[in-house]
């Protein structure tokens, strides 16, 4: 690829493509408002974040404004895997212990810290035979292929408190629980209903506290909601968040409560070079005004809206393709050979080289790589979900009139 704007890419050829993936670009490419303040930052002034500046306090004020009250203080970073890190020793500070929940299906970054509660088999296969002993795993609640799904999922959280009892009896001193707030990784699944609620309530019995990986769907990407973890309507006491934030500069934050940032303090003074630099903070900035101005996150309720209907209209005519899930626009549609339990990753693999022949880029995602990851900037309109779903429906036209022959 050499060049971009908004959601397409063009390739060094000059061909354009649709960009049905790119959720670090939230904004689309090419933004000119993000290359004017980058540029005028540029010659103004750009450092060690050790001094202090406007820009670091403006993005700090706007982050923790849009954050739920009391979390209120802020610490940048550079990645999503940063965040994650700094996240983790800081509930591990405060709570003075070391032990951490995470769920399955989960990737949460590539640092020691993050990729000790990363579990994605998609990512790393020996994911759940290699975790570190301070790290203990829920089941994922797949409500589409786990082992409660549809009107049982209710049941996730009862094996959750199970579990955790277990843990008691075994001696683990909880830290607190780390989860993204909708499967990312997974395809865009939506834990069910009152999940990460319960299970927050029944960590914070114990002590723990509750770090939301908000990296891949908040921002506004979910349409209805700001952050991923309002969808379940639990307050977290540390929010990780990156990639959106950057627009695919590289950016991250951590915002919890000044309470906890107090205990971490005692592990010694907190410090980024580049994370938060002038440039860094002013693009932050940037990105946050630029969503506001368009209404993005309305864009992402509407036209995810369209774009879900429209795929759930092709699952019902291509026995393909099975669930639709997610919202706003962070989806996944399941590939399957005749439902849950037959994935299908060598037809998910094909209809996305089909697609990009037709000019459309999706990737697989999930443990199976049989879920199409559907995450476009959210600049995305209507005629661009049309031509989408135009290519995905003559994809598997032809799929099906070629297995015919
Ligand atoms: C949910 C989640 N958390 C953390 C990360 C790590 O972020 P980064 O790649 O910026 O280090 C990712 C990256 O894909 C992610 O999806």
């Amino acid at each position: 690829m050499e060049r971009g704007w908004r959601h397409h890419l063009i390739d060094v050829r000059g061909r354009g493509y649709l960009d049905m993936v790119n959720n670090v670009a939230i904004l689309g490419h090419g933004e000119p408002r993000i290359a004017d303040a980058v540029e005028r930052q540029l010659r103004l002034l750009n450092t060690n974040s050790r001094f202090h500046y406007g820009a670091v306090v403006e993005l700090s004020e706007a982050l923790a404004a849009r954050a739920p009250e009391g979390l209120d203080t802020v610490l940048l970073v550079n990645s999503g895997s940063e965040a994650v890190d700094l996240a983790l020793r800081m509930v591990r500070a405060a709570a003075g212990r070391a032990d951490v929940l995470a769920l399955t299906e989960a990737y949460h970054g590539w640092t020691v810290g993050a990729d000790a509660v990363s579990t994605s088999l998609g990512d790393n296969p020996h994911a759940l035979a290699t975790r570190p002993d301070w790290v203990h795993l829920l089941d994922a609640p797949n409500t589409y292929r786990g082992r409660h799904r549809g009107r049982d999922a209710g049941r996730y959280l009862d094996d959750a408190l199970r579990r955790l009892e277990e843990l008691d009896s075994a001696g683990a001193e909880l830290a607190g629980l780390i989860a993204e707030p909708i499967f990312g990784n997974g395809g865009g699944i939506l834990l069910p209903d009152g999940y990460l609620a319960g299970l927050a309530d029944a960590v914070r019995s114990r002590g723990g506290m509750v770090i939301s990986d908000e990296v891949q769907v908040s921002y506004g990407r979910l349409g209805e909601h700001f952050w991923g973890f309002e969808q379940q309507g639990v307050v977290p006491d540390v929010i990780a968040v990156a990639k959106a934030m950057g627009n695919g500069h590289p950016l991250g934050a951590v915002i919890t409560t000044r309470a906890i940032a107090e205990a971490f303090a005692v592990e010694g003074s907190f410090f980024s070079s580049a994370g938060g630099s002038p440039v860094s903070c002013v693009v932050g900035s940037t990105v946050l005004r630029v969503l506001d101005e368009d209404g993005l996150q309305e864009n992402a309720h509407v036209i995810g809206g369209l774009l879900a209907d429209g795929l759930r209209t092709l699952a019902r005519r291509h026995p393909a393709l099975g669930a639709v899930h997610g919202m706003g626009l962070y989806l996944g549609v399941e590939v399957v050979a005749g439902g849950p339990d037959a994935p299908d990753p060598v037809a998910a693999r094909e209809i996305c080289e089909d697609l990009l022949a037709e000019g459309v880029i999706v990737q697989p995602t999930g443990d199976h790589k049989n879920v199409l990851k559907i995450k476009p900037p959210l600049t995305i309109d209507a005629a661009s979900v049309r031509r989408f779903l135009g290519a995905l429906g003559r994809v598997m036209e032809l799929r099906e009139a070629r297995a015919a022959l």
